[in-house]
C-alpha cells in the first residue's frame, strides 16, 4: 500500500491506496474553507497553520496500515510553498520513520489521475485542467509525456470565479456559490467580451473579464446579481470552448478529459460535451468528490510511478522558499 499526502493548498488530505488493484482504502480530507472565507481567499500562512493541526491527527487513523505500507507519496509541486512545506515533512517523517522510499508527486498529474481513481488509467487524453490555480490544456501521452499547448497568462478559471464571488460577498470558494445563482439567471444579460476572441493565440486570460464583470456589479442592485453570476459564467466557459474549437481543427479529439476544482461546474461540462459532439470524442470526468484538491489522486498517481520506481531523494523534496500558486 502507499500513503499519500496532500497539502498544496487548502485541503488537508490523506488517503492508503492499494498498489495491485488500485483501491482506495483509506480518504480523508479536511477543508479550510470555513477559515478562509472571511478573507474571501486562501490565506497561506493560516492554511499551513491548520495542515499543521489536521494532518498528524489524520495520519493517526492511518496507524493500522503502517506495517503494510510500501513507500510514502506527497504533493511536492505546484502550490503555496508554506503549505507544500507541511505535507512533505510529514512524508519525510513518516519516510524515515517507517524506513520507506518517498514519491514525489506534481500536483497536475495528481488532477489527470482523479480520472483513474480505483480504476486502470488510459492514455492517450487531450486534458483541459481548471482549478484556483491553473487553466490549461495538455496533450498526455503518459504518465510521463504531457505537453502542455495552452495555459492561462494570468488569472485562472476557477480563481475568477472566486474573486467574481468576493465582489458580490459570497465568499469562499467561489465556484460553487456564482454557480449556484447563475442557475436562475439570464446569460444573455450582460454582453461581456470573450476573452482573447481576436487574436489567434492559444492562451487564456480571465483579468480583463474580471474587471468588466467588477464595473457591472458597482453599478448593480443586489437583484440583477444573478444575472452578472449568469453572464459571466457563460462568457467564462463561452473563452475556454472558442480556444478549445481552434485547438480542435487541427487535432481533433479522441479522449478529452475535463479536470480539477472548477470541473465540477456543470454548466461548463455542458458546454464541453457540445463542442465534442461533431468529434465523436468521448468526455471523461471525475467523480464529483475527486475534483477538487485530495490525496486519493496524488496516491493514484503514486501507484504508477511506484510501478516505474520513480522515487525521489529527501533533498530533491526540499521546497524553494517563495509563495507562488
Ligand atoms: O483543484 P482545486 O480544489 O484547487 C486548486 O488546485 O486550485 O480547485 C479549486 C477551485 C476554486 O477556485 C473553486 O472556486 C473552483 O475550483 N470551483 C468551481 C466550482 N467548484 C469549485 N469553479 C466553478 N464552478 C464550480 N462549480
Ligand atoms: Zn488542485
Amino acid at each position: 500500500m502507499i500513503l499519500s499526502i496532500e497539502s498544496s493548498c487548502d485541503d488537508s488530505a490523506i488517503a492508503i491506496t492499494e498498489i495491485a488493484t488500485n483501491k482506495l482504502l483509506f480518504h480523508k480530507k479536511i477543508s479550510q474553507e470555513l477559515e478562509h472565507s472571511v478573507y474571501g481567499g486562501v490565506v497561506p500562512e493560516l492554511a499551513a497553520r491548520l495542515h499543521a493541526e489536521a494532518l498528524p491527527k489524520i495520519l493517526e487513523e492511518c496507524e493500522p496500515y503502517f506495517d503494510k505500507l510500501k513507500a510514502v507519496a506527497v504533493t511536492s509541486t505546484p502550490g503555496l510553498a508554506v503549505t507544500l512545506v507541511e505535507g512533505v515533512t510529514l512524508a519525510k517523517a513518516v519516510s524515515v520513520g517507517l524506513n520507506l522510499p518517498i514519491i514525489g508527486v506534481n500536483h497536475l498529474i495528481g488532477h489527470i489521475y482523479s480520472l483513474f481513481i480505483e480504476k486502470e488509467s488510459k492514455f492517450p487524453l487531450t486534458v483541459l485542467l481548471v482549478s484556483g490555480g491553473h487553466t490549461q490544456v495538455m496533450e498526455v501521452k503518459s504518465l510521463t509525456e504531457i505537453e502542455t499547448i495552452a495555459k492561462s497568462m494570468d488569472d485562472s478559471f476557477g480563481e475568477s470565479f472566486d474573486k467574481v464571488a468576493k465582489m458580490m460577498g459570497l465568499g469562499y470558494p467561489g465556484g460553487p456559490a456564482i454557480q449556484n445563482l447563475a442557475k436562475d439567471g439570464d446569460r444573455k444579460k450582460y454582453d461581456f467580451t470573450v476573452p482573447l476572441l481576436r487574436t489567434p493565440k492559444l492562451a487564456f486570460s480571465y483579468s480583463g473579464l474580471k474587471n468588466a464583470v467588477r464595473l457591472a456589479i458597482e453599478k448593480a442592485d443586489k437583484e440583477e446579481y444573478k444575472d452578472i453570476a449568469a453572464s459571466f459564467e457563460h462568457i467564462a466557459t463561452k473563452h475556454l470552448t472558442h480556444k478549445l474549437n481552434k485547438y480542435f481543427q487541427n487535432n481533433p479529439p479522441k479522449t478529452f478529459a475535463i479536470v480539477g476544482g472548477a470541473s465540477a461546474n456543470l454548466y461548463l461540462r455542458k458546454q464541453i460535451q457540445t463542442i465534442l459532439k461533431p468529434y465523436g470524442a468521448e468526455l471523461l470526468l471525475s467523480d464529483l468528490k475527486y475534483c477538487s484538491d485530495n490525496a486519493a489522486m496524488i496516491g493514484r498517481v503514486a501507484v504508477d510511478m511506484y510501478k516505474k520506481e520513480m522515487f525521489s531523494s529527501l533533498e530533491e523534496l526540499d521546497i524553494a522558499p517563495k509563495s507562488n500558486l
